[in-house]
């Protein structure tokens, strides 16, 4: 069936390609249904090529016991979506206080640690972090954030916030946390995955520690991949483009940790991903109920809807040049896959469309979280079928 679905794809002039792994999704259940379930964001996850998606523990109970842990994998199995593999919390309650049982909690199926949303801001606690976490055989995935520096910052600090008014995250806040992250990684042996690295800097510290031999791995967004802090002030040009549509500013769908940053900083992270410093594309979908979203800026929560967006975003970089669809592939699959130390499913398969032009709306999309800005513009790409484990659940009609 497999090779079948393939062949005709294939001769249809569609693209292949082995299902995607998402490390890094944020799927809400339990504790804030209203934003997204396992089930929803399963399904929407599919639509988007996602046939395996790492679920964060940012919820409410956090992910910290081995039988929460069992219940998301037994809550993933009856959506017979997107597989779901849970991460768990790296703290207890995620308080960044006392560690988690990482041992016990690998045993029942964690297959990374995480407190994402909020790094572990305690050096001496993190460090013990990464040396249970290298005798439980699981990589702990941080978000790489100096919250002394970031406080208040709703956006990039740049130009752009100087000239909106608004309060910035510079760039030091998440390469002064990359750099001690890279520094305790080295020192314990443990498995570090840095998560949605965004600035030009961190990137770079990446690459010197892995010229080094530091066993460590990366990932960037598809939203850092393509948007930049002009979108806060209104701008819908894509990082390579000029000029191109504009709408009012302060849209809230633009606010989301760590903030969108400039165009140079998103070359680099093509660069990075072009020369292996990055290891993969993880979609950091988080989506959000409109409660949170539909209010001023400063207060709007962080974060962007970004499963079913995420092809078209990378199909476009590639057609502008910036990198090649081959390795955007590696970065969605293979590289995933070796963050986890798990071998890519066999039976998975994605087909996409890359001419079909389409446009997101909040109806249209299969999550409940309609907070992407790039609602209502026009996107060229999409996922038309996803098979998991040989069974076709994912299919689109199109026109
Ligand atoms: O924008 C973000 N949203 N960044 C994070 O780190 C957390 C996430 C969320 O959970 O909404």
């Amino acid at each position: 069936m497999l090779g079948d679905l393939k062949r005709d794809a294939e001769k249809r002039g569609l693209l292949t390609a082995p299902g995607f792994i998402d490390l890094h999704a944020h799927l809400r259940e339990p504790g804030f249904e209203e934003s997204e379930t396992i089930a929803t964001g399963s399904r929407a996850a599919l639509a988007g090529g996602f046939t395996t998606i790492c679920a964060m523990p940012n919820t409410e109970p956090a992910i910290d016991s081995p039988g929460l842990v069992a219940e998301l994998i037994a809550r993933g199995e009856a959506a017979r979506a997107a597989r779901v593999l849970p991460i768990a919390a790296i703290t207890r309650g995620r308080n960044g206080k006392e560690l988690a049982d990482l041992v016990e909690l690998a045993a029942a199926g964690a297959v990374a640690f995480s407190d994402d949303g909020s790094p572990v801001a305690d050096a001496r606690l993190f460090r013990n972090a990464l040396e249970y976490a290298r005798a439980a055989g699981r990589p702990i995935l941080e978000h790489p954030q100096d919250l002394t520096l970031s406080a208040g910052g709703v956006m990039h600090e740049g130009v752009v916030s100087a000239r909106l008014g608004l309060p910035g995250m510079p760039a030091a806040a998440e390469e002064s946390a990359v750099a001690r992250d890279l520094a305790l990684a080295k020192l314990t042996g443990g498995r570090l995955h840095l998560s949605h690295l965004s600035t030009a800097g961190a990137v770079e510290l990446v690459r010197h520690a892995k010229a080094g031999g530091l066993a460590v791995s990366a990932e960037v967004t598809p939203h850092h991949l393509a948007l930049t802090d002009e979108w806060v002030a209104g701008s819908r040009a894509l990082a390579w483009e000029d000029g191109g549509p504009r709408v009012a500013p302060f849209h809230t769908a633009t606010k989301v940790n760590p903030p969108l940053r400039t165009a140079a900083d998103v070359r680099a992270c093509w660069a990075g991903l072009m020369d292996g410093t990055i290891d993969a594309i993880a979609t950091d979908h988080a989506p959000h109920a409109s409660i949170r979203k539909d209010v001023e800026y400063q207060e709007a929560a962080f974060g962007i809807s970004v499963f079913e967006t995420a092809i078209p975003l990378l199909l476009a970089g590639v057609a502008a040049g910036w990198g090649t669809w081959e390795r955007v592939v590696g970065a969605l699959t293979a590289g995933p896959a070796r963050v986890l130390g798990i071998e890519l499913p066999k039976n998975d398969l994605v087909v996409i469309d890359p001419k079909v032009a389409w446009t997101p709306t909040a109806t249209s999309l299969r999550s409940l979280g309609k907070n992407t800005p790039l609602l209502g513009r026009s996107l060229t790409g999409r996922v038309v079928a996803a098979v998991v484990d040989g069974e076709l659940r994912h299919e689109l009609a199109l026109a």
